[in-house]
This record gives structure tokens, sequence and C-alpha cells, in this order.
């Protein structure tokens, strides 16, 4: 990270779906009075129209160029939260935009929470398959070597928002703080 002096960096979340980025998210920006932005937002805002329709209409590599563009915005930023969507780790541009001002923290549940918590969900496009749980086993296991290059592992199966959050919150002013010294 490369930080101007006197600029607080951003927490940045990643991690496969329904692992909690939004949530924990919102709750770190009140705790640390941090601004909150979520790249999924931020596409959606600046193209006007909803990710599963850009999917629907443009196919997935579309996307992944907005999202690419979405992530060079969010990244000038400082002070922020910034949660990202769960493919955002495909392409190394985006990590080395988020890693530049920010701390990366990937958040992991086991696949069983996440297809609790998003398997039956209908908004998003990867997992509208007959097999959402076979669909989440494989990309996880895809997604692994991608998601490792955080800067920080943080597992929530099990644990409550708020312990999350305070790990987090503790880490980072860790990290913040030594690079202060
Ligand atoms: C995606 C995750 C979604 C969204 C899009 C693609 C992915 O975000 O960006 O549907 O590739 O994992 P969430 O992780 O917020 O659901």
């Amino acid at each position: 990270m490369n930080r101007p002096l006197g600029k607080k960096p951003n927490i940045v979340l990643v991690g496969f779906m329904g692992t909690g980025k939004t949530s924990i998210g919102r709750r770190l920006a009140t705790q640390l009075r941090m601004r909150y932005v979520d790249t999924d937002d931020v596409i959606e805002q600046d193209n006007r129209r909803r990710i599963s329709d850009i999917f629907a209409e443009d196919g997935e590599a579309t996307f992944r160029q907005l999202e690419s563009k979405a992530v060079r915005k969010v990244s000038k930023r400082h002070n922020h939260v910034i949660a990202t969507g769960g493919g955002v780790v495909l392409k190394a541009a985006n990590m080395e935009n988020l890693k530049r001002n920010g701390v990366v923290f990937c958040l992991t549940a086991t696949t069983e929470e996440i297809y609790r918590r998003v398997g039956h969900q209908t908004h998003r496009p990867l997992l509208q398959t007959p097999d959402a749980m076979a669909k989440i086993q494989t990309m996880l296991v895809e997604r692994h070597p991608y998601y490792a290059q955080a800067d920080y592992t943080v597992k929530t199966t099990g644990c409550s928002f708020g312990d999350i959050v305070a790990h987090i919150r503790s880490v980072f002013y860790r990290v913040v703080n030594r690079q202060s010294e």
C-alpha cells in the first residue's frame, strides 16, 4: 500500500457471494466513521442498469469490464469501506488497484452456509442454474487462489457480525498504526 500522509486508507472487502461483505461493510463504516461504497452499486448507478440485466443483455465479459472501471474509480478514494462483487478478485489489475490505497480482507464461509444464504436468491446471475450447490462448490475451488491474494482472510461461519467487525477493525488499526510509525 502506498498511502499519502494524513489520509486514512480504505478497508476493502472481497469474498464469495453470500459471505457478508455488504452487512459487515456497512457496520464497519458506521463504527469507524468511514464512508461505504459497493462496486456493484457503482456499476448499477453508472450504467443505470441492474447487474442481472447487464449479464443477460451483454454477458459476463462486459460486466467484468464495467466492474474494473468501477474498481478504478473507487480505488482512488480514501477513508472508505469498499465492498466488492465476488468476482472482483479474478483480474489482477483490480487487486492491484484495490491494494494501492487499501487493506484487503477476504471474508469466507463454508459452502453450506453460502448455499443457505444465497442458493435460493434470484438476483445473482451466476447462481441461476438447476444445481446452485454444485456451482458454488466449483466456483469456490476455481477462485480459491484468487481469494488467497487478499492481505487477510476472515472466517465468518459461526461468528457474529459484532465479532467479525471487531476483528477487522483491530487488524486494520494495527496496520494503519504500523505505517505511521
Ligand atoms: C459475482 C458476484 C456478485 C455480482 C455479480 C458477479 C461473482 O456480487 O458482482 O453477480 O462473480 O461472484 P456479490 O458477491 O455481492 O453477490
